[in-house]
């Protein structure tokens, strides 16, 4: 959800800040602007895309050293090219770009309309900026004093940055909520709502924490200060992204590409924590923390969407393996239904984006009420991997298709790694169990490049079923959520509708729509509940269900029933979610892709979901 970068330096702003929205696109947005100072303080902005901004601006003079830019994702009033960011105050000497929702808006709003303001937009940005000028002029203070005093004011999220023509060599912003990362260069400094923006440039970042303002000016030191006045020390850290992760590599859609980078993601989540021969599986980011979670009496998932689904293989993986009783919760569910929560819990929160308002606020609950708080985040100093108490990153490299592909894969690697170092220290599974896992997981990498090549019978069947308008996916066991991921990934991409289902629950409803239009998805690997789901199959095949099926290489009973068959790599009942995803991710890519749709920009979705 909305991007923003920031630039000030030497060079000129405006290559700078368009490249840095493009490399924001992923996030989510339905219009962009730009501001730049250069004598004057211009702004252009429009809904639409980053490259119609870049059309608007052709002929526009967009010089200057000093420049703020923003991709906005509606949240007060329409997108359309008023209410796109950055915003002018009343006096047009100043101008803010804001990622969040400033919740007391109308208030100050009425107060500044009595006070003669005057609003172009419905945007609770507008407000912010106002209020800040107002602060400026009637206090006669700094502009980043001004800053300060009136986010003290505000109830909210925000992330923002401001930028005035009466000091322009200066750049001010502030968090609360939704991140921001500042860039050190040579003799400038970039601002992002996440480092993609900035990797080209510098590897020298500064996460800024919550509720701070940061001043940084041309030539000269960054200047931070909490929001009630406290001044504070840039904490400088080295960023490890390269360009290469940021672009598409040859590949049609970063979908596709992060999609096959996933026998490397698996491995690099999993370098350095396993060692089968030794039988080893060690989690520094944790090791404080794993007998508080070897003695826990239970574990509480907090996470949303896909992060979800890997949370509920995380749920089979810990009552399995460690047997730890575990409950897994929508975060937006978890914060608003009075859970008990008490200080011998372990919540475990996971996140891609480290960024989801709502998984950060279940943190902070379950953190009020003094419960242990594990972290699983992909990106790296990220608000929810700061705001937990250990974690562990899944290294799965930066993700930029909204719908998310390697990070699940990486997730779900994580978990079975926590899983099985707290079963291994409560004696709850047997030493040639763990072996074997452990042996079993370093050939996943491998496995996974092996499913890779059912690619091509997926773009087949993508062919059959593009104008499909309904998908049930159906699994038992561990491959129950894998049923669930499936459905959200052709939904989210290719807006077919689409349901996961337990496939014996099938029976209490979905069977209804079963007729001959319509697809079932079964995810029929030959352990566990492989003769239930038989039956299941039986079930869907008596309805004239068309029958899609992945199964273990080699199957011969699925077979025999069912219209299509993938196969994925034999391998244990609990990695199998490791392998089945990936032809269901390809299933949806090719279908999108079939339909014409925005693969890696769906419609209305957002990469990192900072509101609530
Ligand atoms: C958005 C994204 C999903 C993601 C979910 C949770 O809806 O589009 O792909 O699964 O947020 O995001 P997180 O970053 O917390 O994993």
């Amino acid at each position: 959800m909305c991007g923003i970068v920031g630039y000030v330096g030497p060079k000129q702003a405006f290559p700078i800040l368009m490249k840095g929205l493009y490399r924001l696109e992923y996030r989510g947005y339905d219009s962009a602007g730009i501001a730049l100072i250069d004598g004057d303080l211009k702004l252009y902005k429009t809904k639409g895309k980053v490259s119609d901004l870049e059309n608007f601006v052709k002929d526009k003079d967009t010089t200057g050293t000093i420049g703020i830019a923003h991709t906005r994702w509606a949240t007060h009033g329409e997108p359309n090219n008023t209410n796109a960011h950055p915003h002018y105050s009343q006096s047009k000497n100043l101008a803010i770009i804001h990622n969040g929702i400033i919740e007391n808006y109308a208030s100050i709003k009425e107060e500044l309309m009595k006070r003669g303001y005057h609003f172009e937009s419905d945007t609770d940005t507008e407000v912010l900026i106002h209020l800040i000028e107002d602060i400026r002029n009637n206090e006669k203070v700094s502009l980043d004093e001004a800053v300060r005093i009136a986010l003290n004011q505000v109830v909210g999220a925000y992330a923002i940055v401001v930028i005035s023509k009466e000091d322009p060599d200066m750049l001010v912003a502030a968090r609360k909520g939704s991140p921001l990362v500042i860039g050190i260069g040579d003799d400038d400094f970039y601002l992002a709502s996440d480092a993609t923006p900035i990797a080209e440039y510098t590897h020298d970042v500064v996460y800024l924490d919550e509720e701070e303002v940061v001043c940084v000016r041309k030539n000269r030191k960054i200047k931070i200060k909490t929001i009630t006045n406290k001044d504070k020390t840039a904490y400088v850290q080295k960023l490890e992204m390269n360009l290469g992760q940021l672009e598409k590599g040859g590949y049609d859609h970063f979908m596709l590409k992060e999609i096959y980078e996933q026998p490397h993601s698996i491995l690099d989540s999993m370098r350095g924590r396993v060692n089968a021969k030794k039988g080893i599986v060690k989690l520094g980011g944790i090791s404080d923390y794993e007998q508080k979670m070897a003695n826990a009496d239970r574990i509480i998932i907090v996470a949303c969407g896909t992060s979800w689904h890997a949370g509920l293989v995380g749920e089979y993986l810990f009552e399995d393996l460690a047997r730890v009783p575990v409950e897994v919760e929508y975060a937006s569910e978890f914060r608003y239904r009075n859970p008990i929560i008490t200080e011998d819990d372990i919540v475990i929160a996971i996140s891609q984006s480290g960024e989801t308002a709502d998984t950060l606020a279940a943190i902070e609950l379950a953190k009020s009420k003094g419960a242990t708080i594990i972290g699983i985040c992909n990106v790296v100093g990220s608000s929810i991997a700061r705001a937990t108490h250990a974690g562990t990153y899944t290294h799965a490299g930066p993700e930029i298709g909204v719908a998310s592909t390697k990070a699940f894969t990486a997730q779900v690697t994580i978990l079975t790694l926590m899983a099985l170092r707290i079963a291994h220290m409560k004696g709850t599974i047997e030493k040639s169990r763990f072996h074997r896992i452990l042996n079993e997981l370093e050939a996943i990498p491998e496995k996974v490049k092996e499913t890779l090549k059912v690619d091509n019978q997926l773009k087949e069947l993508a062919r059959v079923f593009t104008y499909t308008r309904n998908f049930l996916y159906l699994g038992r066991g561990y491959n129950f959520p894998v049923a669930l991921e499936g459905a959200l990934k052709l939904k989210e991409i290719s807006y077919i509708h689409a349901e996961g289902y337990p496939a014996a629950e099938m029976k209490h409803g979905p069977i209804a729509l079963i007729d001959k239009e319509m697809p079932v998805v079964v995810i029929a690997t030959n352990k566990g509940t492989y003769d239930k789901v038989m039956s299941n199959i039986q079930e869907v095949k008596a309805r004239k269900g068309k029958i899609i099926a992945i199964v273990t290489k080699g199957d011969k009973d699925v077979k025999k029933l069912a219209d299509y068959v993938i196969e994925v790599p034999e391998t244990e009942e609990l990695l199998v979610p490791l392998l089945a995803t990936i032809p269901l991710q390809l299933l949806s890519y090719h279908i999108a892709v079939m339909r014409d749709c925005n693969v890696d920009q769906p419609r209305n979705l957002a990469k990192s979901v900072t509101v609530e």
